[in-house]
């Protein structure tokens, strides 16, 4: 369960794997995916064969070990986790977009948020986890596959509770009657977002905020010029991760023939060391840490505009 909440809806972080559950088996953190665990089942991997029976009430984090003595970690199903395994049936929302936009929806438990398109569900269960365990989360896609198919997945993480899936071209009809005056955030992921805000402002509680995720600056500009009728504080954001590989070189220390100088790499830029006197000090002899920008990191994905829903005061 995504969301891991006893019977009595309190959080509980204790859990141990049973059958039935989903776990992220991770190799790597760029190597994971999701698997049900299922008694008579096996795993095959590059690292050998592990069976699943040997992981039923081992502690979520467990690591375990293949026929072969390879390992795996078994990982308890988070978002953050959930979106670096699902399957893509759409372009989805990342953990850097992600966070940025639970933070300034400003989500609490209790908040009911509207959301569409739907997509893959990428942000979904974000948005389900930071409302648990009493908020609701409506999503709409117009595509019935996806939402059929998004509906799954939140039923696999234990997250219908918590999360609404309906068929509706959000765009031509707006958001259902049923909602307007009552909700605290809106978040869209449409190719003409602009067509959905007069409902969603019907939708929003005053001082509510909407947010609108464009790949373009085109659909971004289109869209603020809507907002502005009624809605303040329009500000639009670009996330831009950079992540880091930090590596530990040692090497040997030796004398130049030539000049007597020490043979090594050119020295680094350092911080005073927080290491212990004696471990400093062999550090400073034998290690040298190289830290560098990944070459896979992230580059554009696309504008995140937030806006909060103004009052007219009579
Ligand atoms: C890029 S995906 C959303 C991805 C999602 N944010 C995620 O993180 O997984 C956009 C979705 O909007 C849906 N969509 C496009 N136009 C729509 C409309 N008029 N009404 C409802 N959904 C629509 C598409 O079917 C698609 O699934």
């Amino acid at each position: 369960m995504m969301v891991p909440l006893d019977e009595a809806n309190k959080l509980s972080f204790n859990r141990r794997i049973s059958d039935g559950d989903t776990v992220i088996v991770y190799e790597r953190h760029d190597s994971m995916r999701a698997v049900t665990v299922s008694p008579g089942s096996d795993l095959q991997n590059r690292f050998g064969v592990f069976k699943h029976s040997d992981w039923i009430g081992k502690p979520f984090g467990s690591k375990v070990f293949s026929t072969k003595g390879g390992f795996v970690f078994l990982l308890a199903p988070t978002p953050e986790l959930w979106t670096l395994v699902l399957s893509h049936r759409t372009q989805i929302l990342y953990l850097p977009d992600i966070s940025f936009v639970v933070s300034y929806l400003e989500l609490v438990p209790g908040c009911v948020v509207l959301e569409s398109g739907t997509g893959s569900g990428s942000l979904s269960t974000s948005l389900a986890r930071a409302v648990a365990p009493s908020g609701h989360l409506f999503t709409f896609d117009f595509h019935e596959q996806r939402a059929s198919s998004a509906r799954t997945d939140f039923e696999r993480n234990g997250l219908s509770n918590l999360i609404t899936v309906s068929v509706r071209d959000i765009q031509g009809e707006g958001f259902p009657k049923e909602h307007e005056g009552c909700v605290d955030a809106v978040f869209l992921d449409l190719p003409q977002p602009w067509l959905a805000v007069p409902s969603a402002s019907r939708c929003l509680k005053p001082d509510a905020v909407l947010c609108s995720f464009s790949p373009c600056i085109e659909q971004v500009q289109h869209t603020c010029e809507t907002l502005r009728s009624s809605f303040t504080d329009i500000r639009t954001f670009e996330v831009l991760v950079r992540s880091y590989e930090i590596k530990e070189h040692r090497f040997a220390k030796s004398v130049s023939e030539e000049d007597g100088s020490p043979v090594g790499p050119p020295p680094q830029k350092r911080k005073q060391s927080t290491l212990p006197a004696n471990k400093s000090e062999q550090a400073e002899s034998n290690f040298s840490v190289m830290a560098k920008p990944c070459s896979t990191a992230r580059g554009h994905t696309g504008y995140l505009t937030f806006a909060r829903l103004t009052v007219l005061s009579k």
